[in-house]
C-alpha cells in the first residue's frame, strides 16, 4: 500500500517500466556509440562495452515487452485507474480528499462492465465512504484525455460501508436501438428482452418489472417494446401468458385481450384475470417440481420448454383508485384481496417464468402508492425521464447518490437496475426507438399469440 507525500508526483507501475525500458534502451545505444567513436579501443574496454551494451539491449526488449502487454492487457480499465488515482493521490491536482502526510492511501480498483461502462471502486481506508461519496464530482472531472466523454452517473456505498462504488459511463454514447418492425426486438433466447444495442433484461436472473416515471416519460412505450419481444416467442405448452390491464381505458384499451375495470369499480374482470395468472402459475411450478423430483436436479422454466408468462399493469396507482373498498358482501373482490394476489405473483412467480410487469407515475410509496415490499421485491427497476428525488425512492437507498449532469432527458430515457451482476447499481439507457405503428403491432402480435394451432 501506498503513503501519501506532499510533492511526489504520482507514477503508475507500467510508467515505471516504461521509464525503466527507455533508460536501458538509451544504455545499450550509448555503449553501442562509444564503441564506434573507439574503433581503435584505445582503453581496451570494448569488449567490456559490447557485452553491457547487449545486456542493456537485452532488458529494454524484456522491459518494453512486459510494458506492451500491460498496456494491452490493462486497456481502458488501467488508463481509466490511472486518471483517478493521479487526480486523487498526486498533491499537484489539490489532494481533493485532503491526506495528511504518511497517511495511507485507499485501493482503487477498475472494473469494465460493458464496452462503455466502468465500476471504479474506492475502499474505505483512511476516509469515510461519506467523504467517498462527495467526490463524485472529482472523479468525473479526474477522467479526461481520450475519456474526458466518462463521467461517474451514480455513486454507491456497499451494506457495511467498506467501500464506495462509482459507474462511469461514456455519456455520449449512443447505445440506443431502433428498430423499423416488431422483428427488429426479437431475441435469439427467450430469456433475454433487448433493450438497447449492449442492455438486455435477462429473465434467468431477474424477476418482476417496476416500471416508473411521470406522464409522457415513455413507460406504456417502453413496456410495449418488452411485450413485442415476448409475443414473439409464442405461447408455450403450459398456458404462458401475456396479459395487459388497462385501468384508464387509453391506448391500450383498443389492444385485442385488453382487461379494465368495470364502470361501476368493480374489479371482477381484472381479479378473474389475476386468478388465472396465478392458477397458471402454480401449475407451472408444480409441473416444474415434478420434473425436478423426476431428475434429482432443480429444472428451470426455461429448460422445460416454457416460455415467459407476463401480467402487465399499466398505471397501477389508477387502478388502485378504481377498485372499490371492500363493501359488505362483496365476494371478496377488492383491494386487498387484489394487492394479495399482486403480492404472490412477484414474490413467487419467476421460478415459474411468470413476470409482472407494473407502471407507476409516483415514485414514493405513500398513502395509495406501491407498497414498499412489492417495490422491493421486483428486480428489474426502470425510472423513465429520471430525477435524483424519484432515483432515491424507487432505488430505497440513501447511500445512492445520482447525478443528473444537468442534463435533460426525454421521453424513453431512463435509469435501469435488475439483478443480473451487471446492473446491480442503476445506469442510464434509452428504449427502444420503434419506427412503426406500435400499438398496431401489439394487436397484431397479441392475436397471433392467442391464435389457436393448427
Ligand atoms: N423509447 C422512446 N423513444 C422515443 N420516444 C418515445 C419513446 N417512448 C415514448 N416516446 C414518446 O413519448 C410519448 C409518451 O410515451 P408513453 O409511453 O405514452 O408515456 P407514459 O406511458 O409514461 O405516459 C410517446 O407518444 C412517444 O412520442
Ligand atoms: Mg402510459
Amino acid at each position: 500500500m501506498m503513503h501519501y507525500k506532499r510533492g511526489r508526483p504520482y507514477i503508475s507501475p507500467s510508467a515505471w517500466i516504461l521509464a525503466a525500458g527507455g533508460f536501458s534502451l538509451f544504455i545499450s545505444v550509448f555503449f553501442k556509440l562509444v564503441i564506434i567513436i573507439n574503433r581503435s579501443d584505445v582503453f581496451g574496454m570494448n569488449l567490456f562495452f559490447g557485452k553491457a551494451s547487449a545486456i542493456s539491449m537485452a532488458m529494454a526488449a524484456v522491459l518494453l515487452t512486459v510494458w506492451l502487454a500491460l498496456y494491452v492487457i490493462g486497456g481502458d480499465r488501467k488508463r481509466i485507474e490511472y486518471c483517478v488515482k493521479k487526480r486523487l493521490f498526486d498533491s499537484r491536482y489539490g489532494n481533493p480528499l485532503g491526506f495528511q502526510e504518511g497517511e495511507l492511501l485507499p485501493p482503487v480498483k477498475c472494473r469494465k462492465i460493458k464496452s462503455t461502462t466502468f465500476d471504479i471502486t474506492i475502499a474505505a481506508v483512511s476516509r469515510t465512504v461519506e467523504d467517498l461519496l462527495q467526490i463524485a464530482p472529482v472523479i468525473s472531472s479526474s477522467i479526461n484525455g481520450r475519456y474526458r466523454q466518462y463521467a461517474a452517473i451514480s455513486s454507491e456505498a456497499d451494506e457495511a460501508f467498506n467501500w464506495v462504488k462509482y459507474r462511469i459511463v461514456d455519456v455520449l454514447a449512443d447505445k440506443s436501438l431502433t428498430v423499423d418492425s416488431a422483428e427488429g426486438l426479437k431475441s435469439l433466447d427467450k430469456t433475454i428482452i433487448p433493450i438497447d444495442t449492449e442492455t438486455f433484461i435477462d429473465l434467468k436472473t431477474s424477476g418482476s418489472i417496476l416500471v416508473a416515471g411521470k406522464t409522457r416519460s415513455g413507460k406504456t412505450t417502453g413496456i410495449i417494446a418488452i411485450l413485442l419481444s415476448v409475443l414473439q416467442h409464442g405461447r408455450d405448452g403450459h398456458d404462458s401468458n401475456v396479459i395487459i390491464i388497462d385501468p384508464k381505458l387509453a391506448e391500450l384499451s383498443g389492444i385485442p385481450r385488453t382487461m379494465t375495470v368495470n364502470p361501476n369499480g368493480d374489479a371482477e374482470p381484472v381479479m378473474a384475470k389475476m386468478k388465472e395468472f396465478e392458477d397458471t402459475m402454480r401449475t407451472r411450478q408444480a409441473v416444474l417440481n415434478r420434473l425436478s423430483k423426476e431428475t434429482g436436479n432443480a429444472v428451470k422454466w426455461w429448460d422445460a420448454g416454457m416460455n415467459p408468462s407476463f401480467l402487465f399493469i399499466d398505471e397501477y396507482v389508477a387502478l388502485k383508485c378504481l377498485i372499490r373498498k371492500p363493501a359488505k358482501g362483496d365476494g371478496g373482490f377488492n383491494l386487498a384481496g387484489f394487492e394479495n394476489s399482486l403480492k404472490r405473483i412477484i414474490t413467487m412467480g419467476a421460478s415459474a417464468g411468470c413476470f409482472a410487469i407494473i407502471s407507476i407515475a409516483e415514485a414514493s410509496v405513500e398513502e395509495g402508492g406501491l407498497p414498499s415490499m412489492l417495490k422491493s421485491a421486483m428486480t428489474t427497476k426502470i425510472l423513465f425521464k429520471p430525477t435524483v428525488e424519484e432515483a432515491r425512492l424507487i432505488w430505497n437507498s440513501e447511500r445512492l447518490r445520482c447525478l443528473n449532469l444537468g442534463r435533460a432527458y426525454g421521453a424513453g430515457d431512463c435509469w435501469f437496475s435488475s439483478t443480473d451482476g451487471v446492473h446491480d447499481m442503476p445506469c442510464y439507457l434509452h428504449f427502444p426507438y420503434m419506427e412503426f405503428e406500435v400499438y398496431a403491432e401489439l394487436g397484431r402480435l397479441v392475436n397471433e399469440y392467442y391464435a389457436p394451432k393448427e
